[in-house]
């Protein structure tokens, strides 16, 4: 066999081809990095088990700006290296949605996978904010650009539905009702800019297990799980962009699963409170708790007071909506 036929695109060989690193073979232009939000839920109204595994759900996603980068380069073999927030706890092969995404996206453009993926993290890893659903999207837009696979928006959208719950909403970004799993996304009108702090916990949480609490405690407490809903208050203050009525209006149904799973973030939340937020919510499943802030001021006075607190490892300060999925 010759070098010629080795190579994706039949190109000849030339005589140093063979002895060339893997990235300088392709051309340095054949690199796309995507940046992708972090998320929390501004309501999470969750129903009782479905045959299937899933809860259904009703929620109002909001991107904030905590990104993560997904960085495609030309390659001919599938490979995966991670850098930055909680790097060392990301597993890089075939259980990461990014490689996942690169995969699946592959089979439905009819090509094989071959593409080098590094993520470079900002979103804490099993912290509730839908980080490897964000590298997911991010992997899926990448290649998506990097091939010139021609796939419409609603086709990337079924792709990143199969990958996870929360991954189409990371392609769409901004303030969106999820209902189905939370795969079904839809507008909200959203008005203004929010102020967030957001205080990462020392160790993760896994979202099957907080779901898996939450029908525990409601079978033990007899209680029957409701048909999932939005308020209309949360919307209503979306539509006002008023953060003090949104601040009433946060709901999250995972909150008493996670607590009872992790006493320490009462005591986080408490301390956000304590510092003035207009608002307190554990994002997603947990355990990264969200505070809303009046203004930039509020913001930097509840982020100090959340350093000091023994139930925190970091704390970030980011606005709110932030854009979906994007090339840079
Ligand atoms: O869809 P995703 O893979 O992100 O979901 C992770 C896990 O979270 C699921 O396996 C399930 O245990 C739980 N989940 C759920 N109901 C949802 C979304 C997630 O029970 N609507």
């Amino acid at each position: 066999m010759t070098a010629a036929a080795l190579t994706p695109d039949n190109e000849p060989a030339d005589e140093y081809r063979d002895d060339r690193e893997d990235e300088t073979r392709h051309n340095a232009s054949e690199r796309v990095t995507v940046r992708v939000p972090a998320k929390v839920n501004l309501a999470l109204s969750v129903g009782p088990p479905r045959p299937d595994g899933y809860h259904d759900l009703a929620t109002v996603f909001h991107a904030v700006g905590l990104f993560d980068e997904v960085t495609a380069t030309a390659s001919d073999t599938l490979t995966l290296t991670c850098e930055g927030e909680g790097a060392a706890d990301v597993p890089l092969d075939e259980t990461n949605l990014a490689w996942r995404a690169a995969v699946l996206l592959a089979r439905a453009a009819g090509r094989p996978p071959a593409v080098r993926l590094h993520l470079a993290k900002g979103i804490p890893v099993a912290g509730g904010m839908a980080g490897g659903s964000a590298d997911a999207a991010g992997a899926l837009v990448a290649c998506d650009a990097l091939w010139g696979t021609g796939l419409s928006r609603e086709e990337l959208h079924t792709l990143a539905a199969q990958l996870g719950s929360d991954v189409p909403f990371a392609l769409y970004g901004g303030t969106a009702m999820g209902t189905g799993r939370g795969e079904q996304i839809a507008p909200v009108l959203a008005r203004g800019e929010f102020h967030w702090v957001f205080a990462f916990a020392h160790e993760g949480l896994s979202t099957p297990a907080v779901f898996r609490e939450l029908d525990r405690l409601r079978e033990a407490a007899g209680e029957q799980a409701p048909a999932p809903g939005v308020d209309e208050e949360l919307l209503r203050a979306l539509r006002a962009g008023d953060s003090t009525l949104l601040g009433a209006a946060l709901r999250n149904d995972l909150t008493r699963p996670a607590t009872s799973l992790r006493p320490d973030l009462r005591a986080t939340l408490q301390a956000g409170r304590d510092a003035g937020a207009i608002g307190t919510l554990l994002s997603g499943s947990g355990p990264t708790c969200a505070f809303l802030a009046a203004d930039a001021v509020a913001a930097a006075a509840i982020a100090s007071a959340l350093e000091a607190a023994p139930s925190v490892r970091a704390v970030r300060r980011a606005l709110g909506p932030a854009a979906g999925a994007h090339v840079l």
